[in-house]
């Protein structure tokens, strides 16, 4: 498939998705977005795919929506055709998908690596939601992925402020799993992908799907979501295969099923 605005690559296991908007700081333009969509949902569907890497350029994972694709819509436009609403689509995928920012994660860039499963941040990442300053607010997940990340208190700091957050800082209160040098995010990214990719398929996709329903529920129903889950899974080869593989004193090899 040819893309204009992104680029993709296979790894082994590892299906990497690239934004390729450079001139503008891959601002998150409808037809970008929906290429990345295409392109994550190839790799979702691709049985040789354990894990996706979602990533940008070394100065920018992405600075936002495309302010200049939406600055004359009416509310008529916005509200009639559902503006973003797309964007979600991001967050369907069922395998794990890791977002690798460098540089500027803004806007609906800050909200696209949030629909991600988990961050890896370079040193030189700056998160932030500075919609307030365009007149508007986050509209792709912002308030509510952002305040579930971090707590209330940094959110609105955050979000009513619009100023940015360095790597550092978004390590600590949550947003980001890892940081590392920026000169090995990608190598880092593809590494810690691959070595998620390693495991039963239907046990990534049962755990993401699982750590995913805590965000949707009660305690009481998400711990029963999981045991089902849990429960599930013994129907599979691959738990036989890892617990006597255990036993054994070997390696698993397992075979997504
Ligand atoms: N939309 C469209 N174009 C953008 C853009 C965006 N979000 N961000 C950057 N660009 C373009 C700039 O217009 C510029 O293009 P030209 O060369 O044609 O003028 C090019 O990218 C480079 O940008 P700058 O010259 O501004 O680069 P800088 O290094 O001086 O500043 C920046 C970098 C601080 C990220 C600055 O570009 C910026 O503030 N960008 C906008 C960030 C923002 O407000 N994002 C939120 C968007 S709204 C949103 O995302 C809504 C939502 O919730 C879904």
């Amino acid at each position: 498939m040819d893309y204009e605005m992104i680029l993709t690559e296979r790894d082994g296991a590892v299906g990497i998705v690239t934004l390729n908007r450079p001139k503008a700081l891959n601002a998150l333009s409808t037809p970008l977005v929906d290429e990345v969509v295409d392109a994550l949902r190839a790799f979702d569907a691709d049985p040789g795919i354990g894990c996706m890497v979602l990533t940008g350029s070394e100065r920018a994972f992405a600075a936002g929506a495309d302010i200049k694709e939406m600055k004359d819509l009416s509310f008529a436009d916005a509200f009639g055709g559902d503006f973003i609403s797309s964007w979600d689509r991001i967050a369907t995928m069922r395998k794990p998908v890791i977002a690798a920012v460098a540089g500027f994660a803004l806007g609906g860039g800050c909200e696209v690596a949030m629909m991600c499963d988990l961050i890896i941040a370079a040193d030189t990442a700056k998160f932030g939601q500075p919609e307030i300053n365009l007149g508007v607010m986050p509209g792709a997940g912002g308030t509510q992925r952002l305040t579930r990340a971090v707590g209330k208190a940094k959110a609105m700091d955050l979000i009513l402020t619009g100023r940015m957050m360095e790597a550092e800082e978004a390590e600590r209160c949550g947003l980001v799993a890892r940081i590392v040098p920026a000169d090995r995010l990608l190598e880092e990214a593809k590494t810690l992908a691959a070595t998620i990719a390693r495991h039963s398929l239907p046990s990534l996709m049962a755990a993401k799907e699982s750590v995913n329903r805590a965000y949707e529920t009660t305690l009481s129903e998400g711990v029963h979501f999981e045991r089902r889950l849990f429960h599930a899974l013994f129907a599979t080869h691959d738990q036989k295969e890892g617990m006597a593989a255990f036993a054994e004193k070997r390696s698993p090899e397992f075979q997504n099923r």
